[in-house]
């Protein structure tokens, strides 16, 4: 299994990842306004033996910390359980990282997002209209500031 930058040519596929893997067309409709949006700064897909099974976005949040929002994470349901989300992921805090991003944050259950390092209490430093125990935040660079306002993409403001 690969995981790579995502191409232009990949985006059809792309969408009938996401509208497979949700159980609604909300996350793939999400992604399309993100990328119609210009929000979007890292978009990965999983490909195995050329096909893809799974998709992560991570888009540029409001704020005066450098900050990314991850999200949506998906992966086909005939390939779930085998580590895939989080190769996605792992790759994206990494190349995130390499570019500079200070902050990561994440809406989702602790219990799957604590294994990255992602940390309700840093989340909490912040500012959401999200924050509670579901809003996680991991810090990429040493120097990040810890505090203000965090706002995730206009997109997701939009979602059902
Ligand atoms: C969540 C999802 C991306 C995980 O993909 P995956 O490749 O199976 O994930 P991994 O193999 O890296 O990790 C599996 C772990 O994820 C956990 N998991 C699966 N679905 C989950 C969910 N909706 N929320 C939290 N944890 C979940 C599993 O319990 C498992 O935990 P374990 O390692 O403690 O056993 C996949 O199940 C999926 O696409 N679900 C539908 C879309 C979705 O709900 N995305 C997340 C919200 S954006």
């Amino acid at each position: 299994m690969e995981i790579r930058i995502e191409v232009e040519a990949d985006i059809a596929d792309v969408r009938e990842v996401e509208e497979a893997a949700f159980p609604t067309k909300a996350e793939a409709a999400l992604v399309d306004r993100l990328r119609a949006d210009g929000s979007i700064v890292l978009s990965l897909v999983a490909v195995e033996n050329g096909t893809i099974v799974g998709h992560v976005v991570f888009s540029r949040m409001e704020s005066p910390t450098r900050s990314l929002g991850l999200g949506p994470v998906c992966v086909l349901a005939s390939h779930r359980q085998k580590g895939v989300a989080a190769a996605l992921i792992r790759k994206g805090l990494n190349l995130s990282k390499q570019e500079g991003w200070a902050i990561v944050f994440v809406l989702g259950d602790p219990t799957y997002y604590k294994r990255f390092g992602f940390d309700p209490d840093l989340a909490q430093r912040f500012t959401s209209p999200y924050a509670g125990p579901h809003l996680m935040a991991l810090q990429l660079q040493p120097d990040a500031s810890r505090e203000g306002p965090a706002q995730y993409a206009p997109a997701f403001a939009l979602l059902d």
